[in-house]
């Protein structure tokens, strides 16, 4: 049976889904999302999971798979293969077919070797997108205290904010939280003398300081001696290949005390960001660089879980989060997709 769906993220009706699929739209944790009536009753509920197997579940990403294996064959249809294992299990959202599409023509043009190489230079890449924006690029993070109680505790806190940038989320929680100690690190050292110069740290110097570090190699302990309640990795292991991800989620359990947690937010499966790349972007399945030649990983649930496990970690939650970006003036309504957990150093 197909039904009809109002989908907040799209903003539009979206029809001839079936009824697992349309499921799903609706199993999407979120808190920004407003929750729109379905036609069916099943899809009314949060706690619906599609009760279909896999292999009949979401048969639009299917018949597209299939069309393309018959015509080009397995190797040419990796997106869209990829694609259909997604929708098959525990999926952000359900694609249209003309973002499939999308997602299928960034494997039309494959990657230089010399490219590649050029990207390896991470640390530089980032410091020139320092040079070259300063602190005008990312805004100030004020949401993180609303997302993350943790924040907001009256208790002494001590914390690390990994990837600090030019301090749009330890700087506005210096102002908002008076009782928290922040370390801060990145590897890009243009962002941290940005921040070294900023009339705001040098406010609460006597309760931060930042450094140059790189996480997937340099050793934490020696910029700071002591053990920390929480670590902060916000839009930061996106940016790391994820040959190096679990090496440098293992490298912060040396500073974080037993029982100390990890908050972490990055990019989502199918954020609209990775469906409009253009061709000749793609690294690997879900990895991507951006024209600024910095890395961006799009994560499922999945891999996020399995990084911190495999670094150690032991899972609190973790979740997609939904969030709409919209122009009114354009009448655009672009569907944001965010993966956020809490991940526990064990005692
Ligand atoms: C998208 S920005 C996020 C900045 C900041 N966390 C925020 O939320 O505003 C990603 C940051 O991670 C830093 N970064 C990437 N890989 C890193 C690594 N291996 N070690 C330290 N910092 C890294 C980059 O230099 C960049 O400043």
């Amino acid at each position: 049976m197909e039904v009809e769906l109002l989908v907040p993220q799209y903003g539009t009706i979206i029809s001839g889904f079936s009824e697992s699929c349309a499921a799903r739209l609706h199993d999407m944790p979120s808190s920004d999302t407003k929750a729109l009536p379905s036609t069916t009753p099943e899809s009314q509920s949060e706690e619906v999971k599609p009760k279909c197997k896999a292999c009949c579940a979401c048969p639009e990403t299917k018949q597209v798979r299939d069309a393309c294996i018959m015509e080009n064959g397995e190797a040419d249809c990796q997106a869209l293969i990829e694609a259909h294992k997604q929708s098959s299990s525990s999926s952000p959202r359900v694609l249209s077919e003309e973002e499939l599409l999308q997602l299928a023509r960034h494997d039309s043009r494959p990657v230089t070797d010399f490219k590649r190489r050029q990207l390896r230079n991470e640390s530089g890449n980032w410091d020139k997108f320092y040079q070259r924006n300063a602190d005008r690029f990312f805004k100030d993070r004020h949401w993180t205290t609303r997302e993350f109680a943790e924040l907001s505790t009256e208790a002494p806190l001590k914390l690390l904010e990994v990837g600090c940038g030019v301090g749009n989320l330890f700087l506005p929680l210096l102002e908002e939280n008076p009782s928290v100690y922040v370390y801060a690190c990145d590897f890009a050292p243009t962002a941290i003398s940005i921040i070294q110069a900023d009339p705001n740290y040098r406010k609460h110097s006597d309760r931060c300081q930042c450094f140059v570090a790189d996480i997937t190699k340099d050793d934490l302990t020696s910029n700071i001696p002591e053990t920390l309640d929480i670590v902060t990795l916000i839009f930061v292991l996106s940016a790391i290949h994820p040959e190096k991800m679990v090496a440098a989620v293992r490298n912060l359990r040396k500073v974080l005390r037993p029982g100390g947690l990890v908050l972490f937010r990055d990019y989502g499966l199918y954020d609209h960001a990775m469906i409009r790349f253009a061709p000749g972007h793609k690294l690997d399945e879900k990895f991507y660089f951006r024209q600024d030649c910095t890395y961006t990983y799009y994560f499922s649930l999945e891999d996020v879980q399995r990084i911190f496990t495999e670094a150690g970690f032991a899972l609190e939650e973790c979740d997609y989060v939904h969030k709409e970006t919209s122009n009114q003036k354009l009448n655009l309504h672009v569907p944001r997709i965010f993966v956020q957990g809490k991940f526990r150093n064990p005692a």
